[in-house]
C-alpha cells in the first residue's frame, strides 16, 4: 500500500481507503463479514475509513469504533458525516443552513456519532450534503472551531452532492475546510475542471468516492440487474440510468481488457493516476474485494496511453429525479 498526504492536515493516508456505506444499510450486509473485511484491510495497510451517521443510523459507525478498538497499536483515520437536519439528500439550492446544519444540530450529531462509535474524537467530520451559498454564513464554521477546540474533531470536510463538483469550489477557496469528498471516476471526470485545481491551490485533501459508479464500473451489472426489496440501488438504477450505464461499461470493457486489466482495477488505477487525489474510498464488504482493491495501489497509475483512452469515456451527467 502506498500513502499520500491528506492536504494541509499532513496525515499520511492509504491510497485505498474504505467506504462504509454498504455495510451500514445495503441489503445483504453481515456485520461479521464486514468486520472481517475491515480487519483484513487494516492488515493490508488501509488506514482511512469513511462512515456516516446515515449509514444505518449508526450501524456503520459502531463497526468503525469496534475496528479502532481492535487495533490500538495502529493509527487509523476516522471520518464520519453529519446528516442534514431535514434528512434530504441531496440538498437543493433553496435549502438554507437552518434547514440543514444549524449549529445545535451540528453539535447534536457530532455527539451522536461519538456515542455510536464509542470514540473520543473523529479525525474528520464532513457535512453530508453541501450548498456553496452556505459559505457566507459563518455559524457552521464557528461551531466546528468550537468542537475542534473541545477535542471532538480534528478536521472539517464537505461531501459534495452527486454530479455537482462546482458546488464546493467556494468552500475550498474560503480556506474554511480541510477536505472535500466528491464523486470522481472514469465516467465522472468533471471534478478535474475546477474543483481539483482549487484544492491543490488551497492544499485541501480530496477523498474520491463512488469509484465504481455504485457498481457499474466493476463490469458486473447487466440490463437485468435488480436488488432485493428495500435496497436503495433499485431506486437509483432505474431503467433510464441502468441501461445507458451498462452500455457504457460494456464499451469500456474491451478497452481495459486489451490492456490486460480487470474493470475494478482499472477504475481504481484511473483515479490514482490523478496526483491531486488523497485517497479513494471504494465501498466493499467482501474480503476478496478488499484484497483486489488494495492491490490496485501497488499496481500504481495507468499508462499514459490507456489513460488517454479512458478520458474519452467521460460522461457528463446532471442531477435528476432518481440520482439522489
Ligand atoms: N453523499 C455521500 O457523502 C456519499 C454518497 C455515496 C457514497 N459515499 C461514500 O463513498 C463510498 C463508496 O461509494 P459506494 O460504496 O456507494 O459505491 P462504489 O464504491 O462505487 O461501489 C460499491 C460496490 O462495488 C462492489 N465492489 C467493490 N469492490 C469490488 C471489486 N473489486 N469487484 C467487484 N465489485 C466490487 C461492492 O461490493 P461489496 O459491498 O459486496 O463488497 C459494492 O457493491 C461509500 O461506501 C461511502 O463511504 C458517500
Amino acid at each position: 500500500m502506498k500513502y499520500r498526504r491528506f492536504g494541509r492536515t499532513g496525515w499520511m493516508v492509504s491510497e485505498i481507503g474504505y467506504g462504509m456505506w454498504g455495510m451500514g444499510s445495503w441489503s445483504g450486509s453481515s456485520d461479521e463479514e464486514s468486520l472481517g473485511s475491515l480487519q483484513h484491510a487494516v492488515e493490508l495497510g488501509c488506514n482511512f475509513f469513511d462512515t456516516a451517521w446515515a449509514y444505518g443510523g449508526g450501524r456503520s459507525e459502531r463497526l468503525l469504533g469496534q475496528l479502532v478498538r481492535a487495533n490500538p497499536d495502529k493509527r487509523l483515520y476516522t471520518a464520519t458525516k453529519i446528516p442534514p437536519k431535514n434528512m434530504k439528500w441531496p440538498s437543493r439550492r433553496q435549502f438554507s443552513l437552518d434547514d440543514c446544519f444549524p449549529p445545535d444540530h451540528i453539535e447534536e450529531y457530532v455527539r451522536r456519532s461519538l456515542e455510536n462509535s464509542g470514540l473520543e474524537s473523529f479525525d474528520l467530520i464532513q457535512f453530508h450534503v453541501w450548498e456553496d451559498a452556505w459559505v457566507e454564513d459563518e455559524r457552521w464554521a464557528r461551531k466546528m472551531d468550537e468542537l475542534r477546540r473541545q477535542g471532538f474533531i480534528n478536521a472539517v470536510g464537505i461531501s459534495i452532492n452527486r454530479w455537482e463538483p462546482w458546488n464546493g469550489v467556494r468552500a475550498v477557496r474560503s480556506g474554511l475546510i480541510d477536505a472535500v469528498q466528491v464523486i470522481y471516476n472514469v465516467f465522472d471526470q468533471n471534478p478535474e475542471d475546477e474543483l481539483f485545481p482549487a484544492c491543490v491551490e488551497k492544499d485541501v485533501a480530496i477523498v474520491a468516492r463512488v469509484p465504481f459508479d455504485e457498481g457499474t464500473l466493476t463490469g458486473t451489472l447487466t440490463r437485468e440487474s435488480t436488488w432485493p426489496e428495500g435496497d436503495w440501488r433499485n431506486t437509483y438504477f432505474v431503467a433510464s440510468n441502468l441501461f445507458p450505464s451498462v452500455e457504457r461499461a460494456d464499451a469500456l470493457k474491451p478497452v481495459v481488457e486489451r490492456a490486460g486489466i480487470r474493470m475494478p482495477e482499472a477504475a481504481l488505477r484511473f483515479i490514482l493516476s490523478h496526483p491531486a487525489v488523497s485517497t479513494i474510498i471504494p465501498g466493499m464488504r467482501k474480503l476478496s474485494h478488499v484484497e483486489s482493491n488494495i492491490a490496485a495501489s501497488d499496481a500504481g497509475p495507468l499508462s499514459q496511453e490507456l489513460l488517454a483512452e479512458l478520458r474519452t469515456h467521460r460522461w457528463e451527467r446532471a442531477p435528476t429525479e432518481w440520482s439522489q
